[in-house]
């Protein structure tokens, strides 16, 4: 059966997940966050005090965790049946899950874990590499970003209305670092797939980035 994938890649903080949930909703598709699996390796390595730079032990633990979604109003990760949905937000968790992110190893155990998402109707795949390296065939491919200065002013708003203190300088020179580290790494480096649709969101307000997707997909 063809299943419809729509990706939508592109750097931290550019509204991907705001959007790709608002999207899969109105389609009444599935929703793959990406990030949120490299975040609950990031979790796990950090819980069993696993360095982020022994590669062979971060590789065995993302062999043997197993990761259960759920998704009601909000999306629920459970890691080995603990419920760890409130530390993935954290710049700890997300600054650690770019580092693991750059081992090929990682990428490969958890590669299938992201392709299993693909089931009827349709997936909304969020990440960096998902029209590039997952989902290369999708029918729909959006890349999506914004200024770093406009992506951290978001991401430090996102924080704060989690309840979680944030320092917009510090989040503005992680956001830097980060991009600098998914974009030059060897292996499915965050770049626009050939054939995405660039939308910069810098200057558009979140409804009308989620239109230009849908009418992409309309
Ligand atoms: O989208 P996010 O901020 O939740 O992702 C956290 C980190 O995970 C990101 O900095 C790099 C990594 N990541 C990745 O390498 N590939 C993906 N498809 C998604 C995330």
């Amino acid at each position: 059966m063809n299943i419809s994938v729509l990706t939508i890649d592109g750097p931290s903080g550019a509204g991907k997940g705001t959007v790709s949930r608002a999207v899969a909703k109105r389609l009444g598709w599935h929703y793959l966050d990406s990030g949120a699996i490299y975040r609950s390796l990031a979790v796990a390595v950090l819980a069993q005090q696993v360095e982020l730079t022994n590669s062979a032990a971060v590789v065995a633990v993302a062999q043997a965790m197993r990761l259960e979604f759920a998704c009601q109003e909000e999306l629920q990760i459970k890691l080995n049946e603990t419920d760890i949905t409130a530390q993935l937000p954290s710049e700890t968790t997300g600054n650690a899950a770019s580092l693991i992110a750059a081992y090929p190893a990682v990428r490969a155990v958890l590669l299938q874990k992201q392709k299993d998402f693909k089931q009827a109707p349709g997936l909304v795949a969020d990440g960096r590499d998902m029209g590039t390296v997952v989902f290369p065939d999708a029918c729909y491919k959006v890349y999506l970003t914004a200024s770093s200065k406009e992506r951290a002013k978001r991401r430090y708003k996102q924080l704060i209305k989690k309840g979680i203190s944030a320092n917009l300088e510090q989040i503005t020179q992680e956001i830097d670092a980060r991009d600098k580290r998914d974009s030059e790494r060897a292996i499915a480096p965050l770049v626009a797939a050939y054939d995405a649709l660039i939308i910069d969101s810098s200057d558009l307000m979140i409804d009308q980035v989620i239109e230009a997707v849908l009418s992409l997909v309309r």
